[in-house]
């Protein structure tokens, strides 16, 4: 049996890291982990709960009811991916929307918030086989991860990924209102104090702003393949 490793992706908002990650964890039968779901998970919560909107956010509030914040992933059969589950409740497509991106990265720097899902994070894979991708994989969750990718890609190109994204879905978004989305949350994503989003030291750097899906796969299969060994 060949060994089983921790796969560690970070990287800027819409860099595809999903995809890739999806698609590593169908090829080796490992279990894929999307944080980013899982802070926005907490993200629309927050906003339920009126915690956060975006003229106010009441950070008290939230950590005091942090525990009550059940998070879970429940595969889909026939999607092929584990959707995201809050209190029970799928809420795989409310959090993908354009008001739950524009207050995320918000939330994100709550040192609370981090370190109740960095634990549940480190506890889905503490038995390895696992592809996780994130902001702070390689660096905070799994710094001993054998294979650590951060993947980068033109600001526009990523905006023009997410706004195709959100029109397949039918949401009604302007392609500016996305760019600026994007640059906000890379903004914030890598100058917050707590766990900012930075290459690690032993990290491989993938720009794919001009690079094919396929392409990707195979340089990225690569480079697992030699970790595995
Ligand atoms: O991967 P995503 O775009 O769905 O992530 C949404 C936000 O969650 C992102 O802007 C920052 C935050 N995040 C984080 O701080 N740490 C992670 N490990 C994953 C996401």
């Amino acid at each position: 049996m060949t060994k089983k490793i921790t796969i560690a992706i970070d990287g800027f908002s819409s860099t595809g890291k999903s995809t890739i990650a999806k698609q590593l964890a169908k090829q080796l039968g490992y279990i894929y982990v999307d944080t980013g779901a899982m802070y926005r998970a907490v993200t629309l919560y927050a906003m339920q709960q009126n915690y956060i909107s975006e003229t106010h956010f009441n950070t008290d509030d939230l950590i005091s009811d942090l525990s009550n914040i059940s998070l879970s992933f429940g595969f889909n059969e026939e999607m092929g991916f584990a959707e995201m589950f809050l209190n029970k409740k799928n809420v795989e497509k409310e959090i993908r929307t354009l008001e739950v991106s524009k207050l995320v990265s918000k939330i994100s720097t709550i040192s609370e918030v981090r370190k109740k899902l960095v634990s549940e994070q480190q506890e889905m894979g503490k038995n390895k086989g696992v592809v996780m991708d994130g902001r702070d994989i390689g660096t905070v969750v799994f710094p001993n991860a054998e294979l650590k990718l951060f993947m980068t890609a033109s600001a526009d190109k990523r905006a023009k990924r997410r706004y195709k994204e959100l029109i397949d879905r039918g949401d009604k978004v302007n392609y500016e209102e996305i760019l600026q989305n994007v640059e906000e949350r890379d903004r914030i994503d890598s100058t917050r104090e707590d766990s900012p989003l930075i290459l690690a030291d032993d990290a491989i750097e993938f720009d794919n702003s001009n690079m094919g899906l396929k392409d990707q796969f195979n340089r990225i299969m690569s480079l697992v393949n030699t970790a595995i060994e």
